[in-house]
């Protein structure tokens, strides 16, 4: 990516390293460095890739997106008060970018597996904008046996959802065993895979994202994370 030139204090600060009023002591300290040694003042104008940090290069620039393998008991808020968040998974200094990292869309406390974010806004508007169908797949732990209608219920686009107005689009079952299924969905409605089974009478008991439009967790451990190309997303 060819990054343009912003003031200094301002690339620092939106990137989370210091206040923009800390800029100049940093400099002087020799924290805050150009690459070919030029000399930095708190305005100068600057690319991402000439400046360093405590001789290191600088966090990835705006435009970050981040696959991450959340654990069970993470919480996608920001809000503090909510348990741990996945927030907590990354560098401390990325919480204080600006703009801010997201996610797209949410896992709940209790849902595992593959779970995207991102500080790009309009990324984040067009993978969760229900225009763009993306596909999602999830393994599912069933308290009840399956009765082996659901396949045709979910496909059938006519399933509606306790207190919606309308029914849910077309999704894809693969029964694994009696108690465990893949379901593939293209929408993203509130706790959606596990009133799909509420509906039909069963119970989710575990859920894990395996994949996200062609993006899998590879081998990403719980609580890992990796960047991806944003372009992967949009190809
Ligand atoms: N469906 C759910 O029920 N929970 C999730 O976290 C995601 C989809």
């Amino acid at each position: 990516m060819k990054s343009s030139k912003v003031r200094l204090d301002k690339l620092l600060s939106s990137l989370g390293y210091c206040s923009r009023k800390e800029v100049a002591s940093l400099i002087r300290e020799g924290i805050i460095t150009h690459t070919l040694n030029l000399p930095l003042k708190n305005d100068t104008k600057a690319s991402h890739n000439e400046i360093l940090f405590d001789s290191e290069p600088l966090d990835p620039p705006m435009g970050m997106v981040i696959l991450m393998h959340k654990p069970v008991g993470y919480v996608c808020s920001h809000d503090d008060g909510e348990g741990r968040l996945v927030y907590d998974l990354l560098p401390e200094r990325w919480r204080l970018r600006d703009p801010k990292i997201s996610t797209v869309g949410r896992l709940d406390k209790e849902t595992s597996g593959l779970l995207l974010l991102t500080d790009d806004g309009a990324l984040l508007h067009r993978l969760t904008s229900p225009k763009h169908k993306v596909p999602k797949v999830y393994e599912a732990t069933l308290d009840r046996a399956l009765s082996g209608n659901e396949a045709e219920i979910f496909a059938s686009g006519t399933l509606m959802l306790n207190g919606e107005k309308t029914p849910c689009l077309p999704a894809k079952l693969t029964v694994i065993d009696p108690t465990h299924a893949r379901l593939e969905i293209v929408e993203g409605r509130y706790h959606q895979v596990r009133r799909m089974f509420a509906a039909v009478g069963n119970h989710v008991t575990a859920l894990h994202r395996c994949s996200f439009g062609t993006l899998t967790l590879g081998d990403l451990e719980a609580g890992e994370y990796r960047l991806i190309d944003a372009q992967s997303l949009t190809d």
